[in-house]
């Protein structure tokens, strides 16, 4: 036989999802910033009707409804709006799109550590840019000569937000593509999707899978100029949205009370999180996500806590790289459950 796999991806080191509980273990899952209220109402309803008869028919291959859909919410073209399967998957069409072998991409470090291991999968030249001592004021990239590069804002794992007037001279100095990755901002102050109007090389990309509580659905979108989106439009695969995610994402898009209702939940309990945990002596950095990033005494406390807290069958994540192993990322639960997190935690600390 003369099969052999591509020499980069036998080296490549496959991205790290955060852990999934076993077949009916019982656990308070706060590690990968799912949103612990349900959808819209709408969404069941939905998906009942579309799951039945018509299931052996194809999709609309672009997603047409829920692009005109999600177009007319937040004032654009529908010619300026892709959907994906996941936004995971639209960083995947970027690099299909914009880059080739031996290209490089740039990206903040530490972020969205995804973008590492697509430019991997896609034998891309890395060009990270440390955020550095003060991550809220970073410095611009290092590298100009990029053929995109990745901000995500608010930041994940740290959950602070960077000024829309910052990225835009980001997109300013880069030389590719910038593409602001919106997964939290739905969470946030402000966001940049005006500026795909004003800059050239700025396209957004959003999920579903956190404010609208549909993780499990995979949906997500990248907003751009037109002549963006209609490249992108040729790689993605041609019914890359399913039916029932189509229909979905539709209605849940249009029950904006429903939305409006559990995000302001969302951010209440993390104001009151973060407060509580300031009280405790823990610091976080200011969150504009679902999520917020405590920092412990030292790397070796963090780990010692994450490990307790797993045993206790509390999921929170930690990353054990630099910059960041000093602290634990954990996402924004009910009230009822971050007091229950806090509760552990107060025990493990003192
Ligand atoms: C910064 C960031 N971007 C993109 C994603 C991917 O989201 P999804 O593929 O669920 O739309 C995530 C998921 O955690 C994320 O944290």
């Amino acid at each position: 036989m003369r099969a052999s796999v591509k020499e980069h991806i036998s080296r490549l080191k496959a991205y790290v999802p955060g852990l999934q509980p076993g077949e009916g273990e019982q656990v308070l899952k706060l590690n990968t910033n799912e949103n612990p209220y349900p959808p819209s109402p709408w969404v069941e309803e939905a998906i009942r009707e579309e799951g039945s008869d018509s299931l052996r028919l194809y999709p609309n291959p672009t997603s047409q409804h829920l692009r005109e859909t999600a177009a007319c919410l937040y004032r654009i073209a529908p010619e300026q709006v892709l959907c994906g399967n996941g936004s995971d998957e639209i960083l995947g069409i970027l690099l299909r799109t914009f880059t080739s072998r031996g290209d490089a991409i740039g990206y903040y470090e530490p972020s969205y550590s995804y973008y590492k291991t697509l430019g991997a999968i896609h034998d891309l030249v890395l060009q990270p840019t440390p955020l550095g001592d003060d991550p809220l004021t970073p410095p611009l990239p290092t590298e100009r000569d990029v053929k995109i590069f990745f901000l995500t804002n608010p930041n994940s794992p740290m959950g602070f937000s960077l000024q829309p007037e910052f990225v835009a001279r980001v997109a300013d100095h880069v030389e590719g593509i910038l593409v602001v990755d919106e997964a939290y901002a739905d969470f946030a102050q402000k966001n940049c999707i005006s500026l795909i109007r004003e800059l050239p090389n700025v396209i957004v990309t959003r999920t579903l899978s956190k404010s609208y509580s549909l993780a499990g659905l995979r949906v997500g979108f990248a907003f751009g100029a037109e002549r963006w989106i209609e490249q992108m439009d040729k790689v993605r695969d041609h019914y890359n949205l399913n039916r029932v995610a189509q229909a979905a994402a539709c209605v849940a898009l249009c029950d904006q009370s429903h939305f409006h209702e559990n995000r302001d939940r969302i951010l209440r309990t993390r104001e009151r999180f973060a407060r509580a945990l300031k009280d405790m002596g823990i610091e976080s950095f200011p969150s504009e996500a679902n999520f917020v990033f405590a920092k412990l005494a030292s790397a070796e406390a963090a780990s010692q806590i994450f490990d307790k807290l797993t045993e206790r069958g509390i999921y929170v994540r930690y990353f054990p790289q630099d910059g960041l192993d000093r602290g634990l990322r954990i996402s924004i639960g009910t009230d009822d459950e971050m007091d229950r997190l806090l509760e552990e935690l107060r025990t493990l600390i003192s």
